[in-house]
C-alpha cells in the first residue's frame, strides 16, 4: 500500500442515507466543477461482495480487515475491476449494499479503507460521497453537504435504478432493506451516518436532480472560491 501524503486540493463532501440522491449530486457537482470524484460507498461494496464470494462470515472482523487491506482494485470511469474481475454490475445488487453495510459497522474495516479514500484527493478537487466523507475521512472539507429524502422516494427511486439496469428488484423488499441498512448506518458506534457540523442539508424527496445541483452549486461556489 502507499503511504505517501495525500494533496490539499479542496473536497466538496456529500454524505446521506441509502438512495438519497448522493451519486447523482456528486457527479453533476464533479462535472460542474471539474472535480475528481470518490464514490467511497464501493469500497465497502467491494468488501461485502468479497466476503460473500470468499464465505467470509460478515462477523470475522480480523478476516474482513485483512481482506479491506489487501484489496487490488482497478477503476476505469464507471468500471470496477477487482482482483481482474468486473464487478460493476454485481457490486449494485442489493445483497451486496446489505453486506457493505454490515462490513461497514466494523472498526478494523473501517481503518482499512481510511489511507485509500483518502488518496483520492487530487488537484483541481475532489467530491467525495458516502457515509462520513464530513466527519471522518475529510473533517477539514470546505464544502459539505448532507442530502436526505423519505425512505419512500428512496424505495422508489432505487426500484428505478435497478430495473433499468436489467437487475432483479421488489419494491417491499426495498422498503424494508433500505430501512434496516440505514437504522444500521445510523446506530453504529463507529462513524454513524449523520451531518457534519456546518454541513448544508438538503431534502430531496420533492425536488428533482437539477434543483438539487442549483442549490449545492449555489453553496459550494463561493466557499471553493478562495481555494480554486
Ligand atoms: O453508498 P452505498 O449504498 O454504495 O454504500 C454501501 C454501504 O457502505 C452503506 O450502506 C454503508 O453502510 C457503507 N458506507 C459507509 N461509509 C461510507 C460509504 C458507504 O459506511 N463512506
Amino acid at each position: 500500500m502507499n503511504f505517501s501524503m495525500p494533496s490539499s486540493a479542496p473536497v466538496v463532501t456529500i454524505d446521506g442515507p441509502a438512495a438519497s440522491g448522493k451519486g447523482t449530486l456528486a457527479a453533476g457537482l464533479a462535472a460542474a466543477l471539474g472535480f475528481h470524484l470518490l464514490d467511497s460507498g464501493l469500497f465497502y461494496r467491494l468488501v461485502g461482495w468479497k466476503a460473500l464470494d470468499s464465505g467470509t462470515p460478515l462477523t470475522d472482523e480480523v478476516a474482513l480487515a485483512r481482506l479491506a487491506a489487501d484489496l487490488r482494485t482497478r477503476f476505469d470511469g464507471e468500471a470496477v475491476w477487482l482482483d481482474g474481475r468486473e464487478l460493476s454490475q454485481a457490486l449494485r445488487q442489493q445483497e451486496v449494499g446489505t453486506a457493505a453495510s454490515k462490513v461497514a459497522a466494523l472498526r478494523e474495516v473501517r481503518a482499512a479503507l481510511l489511507h485509500a479514500q483518502r488518496m483520492a484527493r487530487r488537484a483541481p478537487g475532489l467530491v467525495a460521497d458516502g457515509r462520513d466523507m464530513g466527519t471522518v475521512v475529510f473533517p477539514e472539507a470546505v464544502c459539505k453537504i448532507f442530502i436526505t429524502a423519505s425512505v419512500e422516494e428512496r424505495a422508489q427511486r432505487r426500484h428505478k435504478q435497478l430495473i433499468e439496469k436489467g437487475l432483479p428488484s421488489n419494491i417491499s423488499t426495498l422498503l424494508q432493506e433500505i430501512g434496516e441498512r440505514d437504522a444500521r448506518d445510523a446506530g453504529r458506534d463507529v462513524a454513524p451516518l449523520k451531518a457534519a457540523p456546518g454541513a448544508l442539508e438538503i431534502d430531496t424527496t420533492k425536488l428533482d436532480a437539477s434543483a438539487v445541483l442549483a442549490q449545492a452549486l449555489a453553496y459550494c461556489r463561493p466557499r471553493l472560491k478562495s481555494t480554486v
